[in-house]
């Protein structure tokens, strides 16, 4: 019996790629490459010695995505694949929809024509919209802001109206707090096409000279230092709390997980971690705030430690140190 991987080739899913072979289990990647690179399945064979099947197949395609199912005995499916940009998806909100919403009912359809009915999602914390209090439980009200983390809720809600109608069906909505590093090899991390949306690796290009200066959005929060506190959390214990997950699915229904590290840090405290660690310069700027951004987001990942037995253990230095080992090492054009 295999895992189905989409979105494998991407920044957590390579990660979860290399955990879960290297646990021992059989992993096939579905990916359309939109935001990856196909070289990505040779560093997981370097990293782990064995070489996952890869599709290049979109999940817009369903003739491709029939085939991988027809061509396999897929157990399981962790499903990563989808666009995650917030700003592109303010402005191309039905390319996100179709992409995101469309893709995830394709994949639906065929885990049911072939009777597989456990999926872990790639939720976020977006999802909790602009919470009232920090740190968020998973019980808190949800609401969005951008057409992206629409499309993280209504994908939560499709996952939940089909597990009621259907009671095979056993469901993992793990909402994502701020995924950072990399793996120790420097082989894999996150690499996004254009330039980048997340902070670490917007620094990171920085420090290498490809990008000139940071922008520091808002420096008049309500927090330590005036500017966004989030929850890091390193992307190797981001992966391997979807191994924990895999342990819920044994019970049909929905389960809901906040991963996270229940701690929050600074924008410029991820720079003075960043330069210290690295022994490198990060010029920045201050900018004026961005629409829709909080001043405090953190977890409390209470309800993983205690139903999944999974908590995060890795510090901001790793994950400063193996970003920028990434970066150096990385050969994109
Ligand atoms: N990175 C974060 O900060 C973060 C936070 C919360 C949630 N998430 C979610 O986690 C998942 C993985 O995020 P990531 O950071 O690894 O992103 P990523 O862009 O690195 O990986 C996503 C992968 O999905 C592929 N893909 C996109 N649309 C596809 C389609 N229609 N068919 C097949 N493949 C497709 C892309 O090529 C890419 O390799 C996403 O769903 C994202 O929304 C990410």
């Amino acid at each position: 019996m295999s895992i189905l991987i989409t979105g494998g080739t991407g920044y957590i899913g390579s990660h979860t790629c290399v955990d879960f072979i290297k646990k021992g289990l059989d992993v096939i990647i579905l990916d359309n490459l939109s935001n990856s690179r196909a070289e990505v399945v040779d560093y997981i064979e370097q990293i782990t010695g064995i070489r996952p099947k890869f599709y290049h197949t979109d999940l817009l395609d369903r003739e491709g995505t029939k085939k991988v199912f027809d061509e396999n005995d897929i157990e399981s499916v962790i499903h990563f694949a989808g666009l995650k940009a917030v700003g592109e998806s303010v402005l191309k909100p039905v390319e996100y929809y179709r992409n995101n919403i469309v893709g995830t009912l394709n994949l639906i359809d065929e885990m049911r024509a072939h009777n597989c009915f456990k999926i872990v999602f790639s939720s976020s914390a977006t999802v909790y919209g602009k919470p009232k209090t920090v740190p968020i439980k998973e019980d808190f009200p949800l609401s969005t802001t951008n057409p992206y983390g629409t499309t993280k809720l209504f994908i939560e809600r499709i996952l939940e109206d089909l597990c009621v109608a259907d009671d095979r069906f056993s469901v993992a909505l793990l909402r994502y707090f701020n995924p950072i590093g990399a793996h120790e090899s420097g082989l894999i991390g996150d690499d996004p096409n254009g330039i980048p949306n997340n902070l670490m690796p917007y620094i990171t290009r920085v420090a290498k000279g490809v990008l000139p200066h940071l922008n520091v959005f808002g420096n008049d929060y309500e927090t330590r230092d005036g500017t966004g506190v989030r929850d890091y959390i390193h992307v190797i214990d981001l992966a391997a709390g979807h191994y924990s997950a895999l342990k819920c699915l044994e019970e049909k229904g929905v389960h809901i997980y906040n991963l996270g590290t229940g701690r929050g840090y600074s924008v410029l405290e991820i720079i003075e971690a960043f330069e210290r660690v690295n022994n490198v310069k990060i010029p920045y700027i201050i900018a004026p705030r961005r629409a829709g951004d909080i001043a405090e987001c953190y977890a409390d990942p209470s309800k993983a430690a205690y139903e999944l037995g999974w908590k995060a253990e890795l510090g901001l230095d790793d994950m400063c140190r193996s970003a920028w080992k990434f970066e150096q090492l990385n050969t994109r054009k």
